[in-house]
C-alpha cells in the first residue's frame, strides 16, 4: 500500500473558471490581502469581507470538478494507495469529484464560523454582518475561512501524515504561502519523494525530486494512469 500525501492549490481549480491568487488576472490584483483576507480588514469593515466572500462561494456553486480532481478521486479509489488531499483551496471540488479523505487547510466557503464562541454551522448563500450566532447569539459571525496571521487547520495531523508518507505531491501551488509552502522540505528531511505537478515554475520548484510543467487537467490524470499503470 503506497501512502501518498498530496497538496493542492487554486492551480488545481483554475480550469474549473475559479480564478487564481497571484496571477496577472488573479484575486490579488484585484483586492488588497489586508482588507479582505485578515482578522484586522474583518473588524474594519465586515461587509466588504463578506461581498468578497459572498462572491466567491457563488463562482465556486457554479463550477464543475475538472478531469485533476476526478483523477485524485480515482486514485483514492484504488487499493494499492492510501491518499490524503490537503487542500489550500476553500471550494469543494475535490469532494464534488469523489475524494472522502480532505483537509481543507484554509478552510472552506460553505462554513460559517462565531468568531465568538467557535461554533459552525453551513454557510448561508450570501452572509451578512448583522448575521448571528445559532448558538450564543452573538453578531460575531464570518466565513470559516482561515486568514493571514492565523493559525491553519489541522497542523499536527498534515505534519504526522506527511512524515509517514511515501511520497508527496503537490499540485497547482505557487510555494508563497507558509506552512504548505515548508511541506516539501519537511517531506525530504523524512526521506519521503517528492513530485511537483505545476503549469510553471513556482517557489520552490528546485526542492522537489521532480517537477513538471503543464495544466493539471493534463498532468495530474496522467500522472494518476502512470501510478495504477506500474502497480
Ligand atoms: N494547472 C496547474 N497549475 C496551475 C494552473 C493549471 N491550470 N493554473 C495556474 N496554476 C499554478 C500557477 O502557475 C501558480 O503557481 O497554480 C499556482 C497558483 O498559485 P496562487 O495563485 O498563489 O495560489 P495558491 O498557491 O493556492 O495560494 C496559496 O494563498 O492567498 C492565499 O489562502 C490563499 O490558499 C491560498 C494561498
Amino acid at each position: 500500500m503506497a501512502k501518498v500525501v498530496i497538496l493542492t492549490g487554486a492551480g488545481i481549480s483554475a480550469e474549473s473558471g475559479i480564478r487564481t491568487f497571484r496571477a496577472s488576472d488573479g484575486l490579488w490584483e484585484e483586492h488588497r490581502i489586508m482588507d479582505v483576507a485578515t482578522p484586522e480588514g474583518f473588524a474594519r469593515d465586515p461587509a466588504l469581507v463578506h461581498r468578497f466572500y459572498n462572491a466567491r462561494r457563488a463562482a465556486a456553486r457554479a463550477a464543475q470538478p475538472n478531469p485533476a480532481h476526478v483523477a485524485l478521486a480515482e486514485l483514492e479509489a484504488d487499493p494499492g494507495h492510501e491518499v490524503l488531499v490537503v487542500t489550500q483551496n476553500v471550494d469543494d471540488l475535490h469532494e464534488r469529484a469523489g475524494s472522502q479523505n480532505v483537509i481543507h487547510m484554509h478552510g472552506s466557503l460553505f462554513g460559517a464560523l462565531c468568531h465568538a464562541c467557535d461554533h459552525r454551522w453551513s454557510a448561508p448563500e450570501a452572509m451578512q454582518p448583522q448575521d448571528t450566532c445559532p448558538e450564543c447569539g452573538r453578531k460575531a459571525t464570518r466565513p470559516d475561512i482561515v486568514w493571514f496571521n492565523e493559525m491553519p487547520y489541522q497542523m499536527d495531523r498534515i505534519i504526522r501524515e506527511l512524515e509517514a508518507a511515501d511520497l508527496f505531491v503537490s499540485i497547482g501551488t505557487s510555494g508563497n504561502v507558509y506552512p504548505a509552502a515548508g511541506f516539501v522540505q519537511d517531506a525530504a528531511m523524512c526521506g519521503v519523494k517528492t513530485l511537483e505537478l505545476n503549469l510553471d515554475r513556482s517557489a520552490g520548484s528546485e526542492m522537489f525530486d521532480i517537477s513538471r510543467q503543464g495544466p493539471a487537467s493534463v498532468l495530474v490524470p496522467q500522472w494518476v494512469r502512470e501510478r495504477l499503470e506500474s502497480r
